[in-house]
């Protein structure tokens, strides 16, 4: 069998940002895995337009999610709700989130982002995603990473790995249904 396409998607672009660093370790936890390859997609690459007015970059958001077969959205939690530039990037696609699976990482405080993933959920509900029970969520985020990128949370290095065996369940089955059938969307 083919590796699935496994985009690991940074959702916050700010100035100073962490997110960078804990996608890292997702990306070395995945890539570890002959049943992935990972496609790196940093929003911060992209200038969607908040507008929703298509541009070059646009197209070029929406053929890289075109070609990918499952995601990880990690996400901040900004006042309680994900990044603008997360729900940007999941408006300017449409048809090419459909029928796939993602799974959530969440950081933040001391509540670690599940705000943020509960929101996920039920945007990508819309987008016709399939969203993975198990999620990880960083808490105090400043404090767990090392100067190598290691993380210092045993809790959420279990719950990466069940969320990429769910994700990766997920994306063999509908990749087998899609070609049976078009999706009814
Ligand atoms: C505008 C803003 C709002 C924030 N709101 C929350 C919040 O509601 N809950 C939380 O746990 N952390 C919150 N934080 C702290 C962030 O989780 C923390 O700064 C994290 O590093 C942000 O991710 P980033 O560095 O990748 O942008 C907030 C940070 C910013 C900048």
């Amino acid at each position: 069998m083919q590796p699935i396409q496994l985009a690991i998607v940074v959702g916050s672009v700010r100035a100073g940002r962490i997110g960078p660093t804990v996608a890292a370790w997702v990306r070395s936890v995945a890539a570890e895995r002959a049943t992935i390859e990972v496609v790196d997609v940093d929003l911060a690459e992209f200038e969607l337009p908040g507008n929703l007015v298509p541009n070059d970059d646009t197209e070029r958001f929406t053929a890289m999610i075109g070609t990918c077969d499952a995601f990880v959205f990690v996400t901040p939690e900004y006042n309680h709700g994900i990044p603008g530039s997360l729900k940007t990037a999941l408006d300017t696609v449409k048809y090419e989130w459909r029928a796939k699976p993602v799974g959530f990482v969440s950081y933040g405080g001391l509540g670690g982002g599940i705000r943020a993933t509960e929101q996920l959920r039920q945007i990508t509900a819309e987008l016709h995603m399939v969203s993975v029970r198990d999620a990880v969520s960083v808490h105090r985020v400043r404090k767990r990473f090392d100067d190598e990128g290691g993380i210092d949370d045993p809790a959420a290095v279990d719950a990466l790995g069940r969320l990429l065996d769910q994700v990766e369940w997920w994306a063999g089955a509908v990749a087998g249904a899609r070609e049976r059938i078009d999706y009814p969307g």
